[in-house]
């Protein structure tokens, strides 16, 4: 944000969501009938198998378009990558992941770069567009709605913990299928359901993107901690004090935001802060289609979606957890 001060406010009329807004990506109006969706996204490897690595990097690159209600069409590999040192093979295996999850997508691969780079960095830049011109923001959540989560809370402490080789083989499979899931079918569901609003969660963690969502829409945003879908294992791994620092920032920036009941263990907050890689949706849906919704996303193989909370007219806070 700080870094953009400089640049001139945008007064292209086709620019419908730009750097102005806080939104998953970007919206542009080609005609009076096309609406396209554009976003970047890129970051250092989070697991050691490279194709894996590809496959969550795509599959995150691609939640923006979702969460916007989007249909991805194409999509550019943007790498950074010490060839002289891990070699192409892994690379190659990389490029070969994220193509895997595009085809999954129904996503075209049209290119990409790359540059020499001692640490490795790999996303995608891709390109949606808006069928029936039709998108959601953040900033369209209604009082009385229902707020739904459709992937569990964890992936950075579980993350974290990996690098220090403290997590189990089984737990980094279960986290790895998580991250590696489309936001595909949640988003399909949510338009099908006429959710107001939606964001992806990511590095700002559930509450962060929350945050981001009650100021937008200028509602409270009200969580049941109980209801929040959580890895278990994660709470074991916070205990041995793996916390990402980007959580930590996060749990900073949000703690005078938040009011939450003593009830709440602090850990359950500091998850409920985690950042996030290729997390699920957050969706705002109106009361009468939320439980509705639920059972048809965990009909449609999306089993850790569930109402965590609800949409209050403005109050003292923005965030409450209860
Ligand atoms: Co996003
Ligand atoms: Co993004
Ligand atoms: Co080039």
């Amino acid at each position: 944000m700080q870094v953009l001060h400089n640049i001139p406010p945008n007064n292209d009329p086709r620019v419908l969501v730009g750097r102005d807004y806080t939104d998953d990506a970007g919206v542009f109006e080609l005609d009076r009938n096309t609406r396209i969706v554009q976003t970047v996204d890129f970051f250092t490897p989070i697991v050691d198998d490279p194709e894996s690595y590809g496959r969550i990097a795509a599959a995150n690159s691609l939640s923006d378009i979702y969460a916007m209600g989007g249909k991805p069409l194409t999509a550019l590999n943007i790498v950074c990558f010490p060839l002289k040192t891990l070699g192409p093979e892994v690379l190659s295996d990389i490029l070969l992941g994220a193509w895997k999850k595009l085809k999954e997508a129904g996503v075209s691969l049209l290119g990409g770069h790359t540059v020499e780079d001692p640490e490795p960095k790999f996303g995608l830049a891709v390109t949606g567009i808006l069928e029936n011109g039709k998108f959601l923001t953040l900033g369209g959540c209604k009082p009385g709605d229902q707020l739904i989560l459709t992937k569990p809370l964890g992936m950075g402490i579980i993350t974290t913990a990996l690098k220090n080789g403290k997590a189990s083989e089984s737990l980094v499979k279960k986290a790895v299928n998580i991250m590696e899931t489309l936001n595909d079918k949640a988003s399909r569901l949510m338009k099908e359901y006429g959710a107001n609003a939606c964001t992806d969660i990511t590095g700002y963690g559930l509450l962060g993107h929350a945050w981001e969502m009650s100021v937008a829409s200028k509602m409270t945003l009200q969580f049941y901690s109980k209801e929040i879908p959580i890895l278990q294992e994660a709470y074991k791994l916070l205990k041995l004090g793996f916390y990402p620092g980007g959580s930590k920032s996060n749990l900073n920036f949000l703690h005078e935001k938040v009011y939450w009941a003593s009830s709440v263990t602090n850990e359950t907050l500091q998850i409920m802060c985690d950042a996030q890689t290729s997390g699920g949706l957050l969706i705002s849906v109106s009361q009468n289609k939320a439980q509705e919704l639920v059972r048809k996303l965990k009909q449609e193989g999306i089993s850790d979606s569930a109402i965590v909370g609800d949409v209050k007219k403005s109050g003292v806070h923005p965030l409450v957890v209860i």
